[in-house]
């Protein structure tokens, strides 16, 4: 099977076809959620807290979501595979934007970039998409702002964000993350905008939804958010089975003659 292309992927929403996403950081899990059926993999900087125990997500290097993104694309083989522009995203000018989406694209065989822009930054989506590069734009609550933020909240400014998504589909994004905004105004943005909205804390109205995978499995890490639902607990399944083997081991349990070679 071949991967979904980008334009594929934003026809799920003219065909009323909800999308699936999910947060990958490496090849093993890529391919399991691969072989799932999900519709897209990111390679999030979230991966600055959830693989590398950071507080946020800015100390992420490109170089670091590069090498983590190449894994997942070599085990994604029908979703599409996007990657986050690391902090400080594209604010370093559209040169040196296009320069670090090229190398994403070229080096991890990734299809996108995801960027976290606002009406202001149109130039940047104009400038990517211009190249060739495809951009799946991140409104709403932006991570990478959290100290100018003060903390992780909801984005309750509804005419910024309307005028954000707004802005980000003019300047060419085929896609746009809304995160942590209130439900209401998200199914309105998603019933208004012609490209597909993608709801992390934006409610069942958006046209798909992303969740970062650790969360859903429940392999809990300080964090726990109100817009997660975890639908296994692999975190407890994990520390239990380490136990029995450390048991095992200690009680000479294991290996027996079935595990040896005579
Ligand atoms: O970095 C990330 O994982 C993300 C998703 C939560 C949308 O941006």
């Amino acid at each position: 099977m071949s991967r979904m292309t980008i334009p594929e992927f934003t026809a799920m929403k003219s065909a009323g076809e909800k999308i699936t996403m999910l947060t990958a950081y490496d090849y093993t899990m890529a391919k399991l959620l691969d072989a799932a059926g999900v519709d897209g993999l990111l390679i999030g900087d979230s991966l600055g807290m959830v693989v590398q125990g950071h507080e946020n997500t800015l100390p992420v290097t490109l170089d670091e979501m590069i090498y983590h993104a190449e894994m997942v694309a070599r085990g994604a083989s029908s979703a599409i595979v996007v990657v986050d522009l690391p902090f400080p995203g594209h604010f370093l000018g559209n040169e040196k934007t296009i320069e670090n989406a090229a190398r994403i694209l070229k080096e991890t065989n990734a299809q996108a970039v995801k960027i976290e822009v606002g009406a202001t930054d149109e130039t940047a989506i104009a400038a990517l998409t211009g190249a060739g590069i495809p951009v799946m734009a991140h409104c709403g609550l932006h991570p990478q702002s959290v100290h100018h933020l003060g903390g992780y909240k909801v984005h309750r400014d509804e005419g910024q964000l309307f005028l954000d998504v707004q802005a980000v589909e003019a300047a060419g994004a085929f896609s746009v993350v809304l995160e942590c905004v209130p439900s209401k105004t998200a199914t309105e943005i998603s019933r208004q905008i012609a490209i597909p909205t993608i709801g992390i804390g934006a409610g069942g109205g958006c046209d798909g939804q992303i969740l970062v995978v650790n969360d859903l499995l429940g392999i809990p890490d300080s964090r726990s958010p109100k817009h997660v639902k975890a639908y296994a607990a692999l975190g407890e399944q994990i520390v239990s089975a380490v136990k029995d083997y450390c048991a095992d081991v200690r009680s000479s349990r294991f290996p027996t003659e079935e595990q040896a070679f005579n």
